[in-house]
């Protein structure tokens, strides 16, 4: 899935299965591995990310049956119980896996290096790696404040009080897992609320964790206990769907037990807010985190300024949204999101020269862009390796007046590695 052509028009139809939440599996399987006891995941994401993860953690000592994917079976060998690897962790492009096992590591008193793909490589650890330094860790990175990082063991670590700079979910549960390991109590603090999955799930594991506002606490020293998991639908990943029904005619799909946690649901609030006809229906919990059905319609979308306390929520789901703002009527703004410039790719300027080449009117600022909506053409587009990019762009040809062409594409097996056949069987012309 390197190139990907996608012919103009169609639309999409019918109930669209959405693979596991990718956040939610990683974390399913790191905090198995630390465990005592079985865990077992339902619904796991097989995607490359995860699949780092896992081999990850095969590489210090866990047993992890995928042989039934359906059912992820670790066997976890408790806090203490990682081995040192014979060789370096090789991540791919998953920073979630780099910036949480940085944590796990920190605390595990064992010898590893992290290492990660041209796009992890460049992507910034300082973040991470300063406030692990203060806990004690013995944690190098490179010059430039990138990986790879080596981790040695460094004894026990310390609790501290932190607050984190950018507002980030793998910052935050890497220091709440290295915290795990800490003597006395790690509080860290946020400016704005990042999504809490792991929060939700050490508490599904036997931790007991302090929630005020945005400020998360925890005693070291604490042991997880292996449950069962089932892993819903990824918001993320459905996100690319929304926008094809939204932005095409005669359209109309059902995403169900999609993963619906106010954490990362912005998607729905900034599509609603542009006019989008969005259903949500059946809200419910399952193993702690909120699900739902969703239903998208055809819609006629309208330009809108981006609220920016729903950055947070919806920060993985602006390529789709960048779309949506150029099929909509007016002009869509977002500043405040220069973290954007920090994923997989620089989104906010490989968005731009994407929607360019479509021949949409774009303004890019250091924190944000501005999207005047109108025509499409067809085009090709340069996806830089970033799944959500090369997603957001196939979509795109549901409203271009020509076929869209996309190179780089072979980040999407990172996240959703079914998505050629999903996009194929609801109505996208994707070759
Ligand atoms: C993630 C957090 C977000 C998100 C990433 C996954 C996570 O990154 O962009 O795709 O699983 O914790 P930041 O926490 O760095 O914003």
């Amino acid at each position: 899935m390197k190139d990907l052509v996608v012919s103009r028009g169609g639309s999409l139809n019918g109930v669209v299965g959405i693979p596991g939440d990718k956040s939610i599996s990683h974390r399913a399987v790191m905090f198995g591995a630390i465990a005592d006891g079985l865990t077992r995941v339902r619904g796991c994401l097989m995607g490359e990310d995860v699949l780092a993860t896992i081999e990850a953690f095969r590489s210090m000592g866990v047993k992890i049956d995928t042989r039934n994917s359906d059912c992820v079976k670790i066997s976890g060998v408790g806090l203490r119980g990682l081995r040192s690897p014979t060789s370096s962790i090789y991540l791919g492009n998953s920073g979630t896996s780099m910036r949480l096992l940085a944590g796990i590591l920190s605390g595990a008193n064992i010898d590893a290096t992290l290492e990660g793909d041209s796009s992890l490589s460049v992507r910034p650890m300082g973040r991470i790696v300063y406030p692990l330094r203060q806990m004690g860790s013995n944690i190098q990175m490179s010059g430039n404040k990138t990986s790879p990082l080596r981790v040695k063991s460094a004894g026990t670590l310390n609790g501290i009080s932190y607050l984190v700079p950018v507002i980030s979910a793998q910052v935050k549960s890497g220091l709440l897992l290295a915290g795990l390991y800490a003597e006395g109590v790690t509080r860290i603090s946020e400016k704005g609320r990042s999504r809490d999955h792991s929060e939700r799930l050490l508490t599904k594991f036997g931790v007991k964790l302090d929630i005020n506002g945005n400020e998360v606490s925890l005693d070291g020293g604490q042991s997880l206990t292996g449950c069962d998991i089932t892993v819903p639908a990824d918001i993320s990943s459905a996100a690319f769907f929304m926008l094809g029904a939204a932005i095409s005619s005669d359209s109309e799909i059902l995403l169900p037990q999609m993963g619906f946690n106010e954490t990362r649901n912005g998607v729905v609030e900034i599509f609603r807010l542009m006019n989008a006809d969005i259903e949500v229906r059946d809200q419910n919990v399952s193993s702690g985190e909120p699900v739902a059905d969703i239903i998208v319609r055809t819609s006629n979308l309208s330009g809108v300024n981006i609220p920016q306390e729903l950055i947070p929520s919806a920060i993985d789901e602006f390529p789709a949204i960048f779309i949506a703002a150029a099929c909509a009527k007016g002009v869509t703004v977002l500043r405040g999101a220069e973290e954007l410039r920090h994923k997989e790719s620089d989104r906010i300027s490989v968005m731009a020269d994407g929607l360019r080449n479509l021949g949409v009117k774009v303004e890019t600022y250091t924190d944000g862009i501005s999207i005047t909506g109108g025509n499409m053409s067809g085009g090709l587009i340069d996806a830089h390796g970033d799944h959500r990019v090369a997603m957001a762009f196939a979509m795109a040809a549901l409203k271009a007046s020509g076929t869209v062409s996309i190179k780089n594409a072979e980040g999407i097996s990172t996240s959703f590695p079914t998505f050629f056949e999903v996009a194929k069987s609801a109505g996208l012309r994707i070759k």
